[in-house]
């Protein structure tokens, strides 16, 4: 009889059974199913777990902080946290292509990781956050091998240099059952239901070169984007647009645009709102969000980000434009 304590406690004893006495090495990432896999070890082996999180300084507003917050001050798990920002960006910097910044962030993330798993000299098990689907997507794949770091973090072959057994203790499970299971195992409700975000993060949001001074105004402007859309109820189903969209988020465009600020010319940058519904992420609509709710995020905005003085509102579909913008 299938509940989520009893699956709880037979995960717990799989894993306990599978590692032994022996070391875990996991990579945080903030997202969901990194974030339920290390929650789940840690209530199976407790300090026998090790994550690290790599900060690239390509995150959203106070990402780190909250990662942090919730493993460590929460949950008491042992987490590393490495900010790597002044790496990366030296490594991103003249750097515009956006395939080629892939490369980049991914090749850097598994530097960084690489080198701290080596201090950790007792680790003898890799821990991912693989899911179900990521298990078809692989077998799927034109090499029929696993794929070592989930995909989406863009950041392959990391098990094989390492030499370490794999420990996916969420193969089995789809996303909306991983999310139950966070759930219950203390995971904050808004960390398990966030809108996905990709590997390489505002790395891919800031088009054309990223720079520290456009990530900073980035993760400001789609901080006001995100509070509102979560404080906003549409009145027809009476849920927040935030839960009602499947991605949203604000993009910047490094263009200089003309505007006034009280007795005053400003010439600034521009940022996207992008707000999407989609069940599959291979197409979506545009979110039709009302009209006062764009008023509200474009006015505060321009007012409380320094630096940006043109708000503009995504009306693409994909296909043909792709839901992010690189
Ligand atoms: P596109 O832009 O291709 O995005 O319509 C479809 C979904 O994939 C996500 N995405 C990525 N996720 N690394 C990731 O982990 C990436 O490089 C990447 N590019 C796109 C995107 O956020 C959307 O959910």
């Amino acid at each position: 009889d299938w509940s989520m304590p009893n699956y709880i406690d037979e995960a717990v004893d799989r894993i306990r059974e599978q590692v032994g006495d022996e070391e875990v090495l996991l990579g945080l990432s903030g997202g969901v199913d990194s974030s339920v896999a290390a929650a789940l070890i840690h209530r199976a082996i407790g300090d026998q777990l090790t994550c690290v999180f790599v900060d690239h300084g390509l995150l959203r507003l106070n990402e780190a902080e909250q990662v942090m917050q919730t493993f460590v001050k929460n949950l008491g798990v042992r987490v590393i946290h490495i900010d790597a920002t002044e790496q990366f960006m030296s490594q991103l910097a003249g750097v515009s292509d956006p395939e080629a910044k892939r490369k980049i962030i991914g090749k850097e993330f598994v530097e960084v990781f690489q080198s701290e798993a080596a201090k950790l000299k007792n680790a003898r098990w890799l821990a991912q956050g693989t899911i179900y689907p990521d298990v078809i997507e692989s077998a799927a794949s034109k090499t029929g091998k696993a794929v070592a770091i989930k995909s989406h973090h863009n950041v392959g072959g990391l098990p094989d240099t390492l030499n370490m057994k794999l420990l996916e203790p969420l193969r089995e499970l789809f996303k909306d059952e991983v999310r139950k299971l966070g759930v219950a195992l203390g995971l904050p409700p808004e960390m398990v239901y966030r809108h996905p975000f990709p590997g390489p993060g505002l790395g891919v949001r800031i088009l054309g070169e990223v720079k520290k001074e456009y990530a900073d105004l980035l993760r400001r402007a789609d901080a006001i984007f995100i509070e509102e859309l979560r404080k906003t109820l549409d009145p027809v189903t009476g849920k927040n647009w935030y839960d009602q969209t499947s991605q949203a988020f604000a993009v910047f465009l490094p263009v200089k645009s003309v505007g006034v600020m009280g007795d005053g010319r400003t010439y600034d940058y521009v940022v996207a709102l992008r707000a999407v519904e989609t069940t599959d992420f291979m197409t979506a609509d545009w979110a039709e969000l009302p009209y006062n709710l764009l008023k509200r995020v474009s006015s505060r905005i321009i007012n409380e980000v320094r630096g940006i003085n043109r708000v503009t509102y995504d009306v693409s579909s994909k296909p043909p434009a792709t839901i992010e913008w690189e």
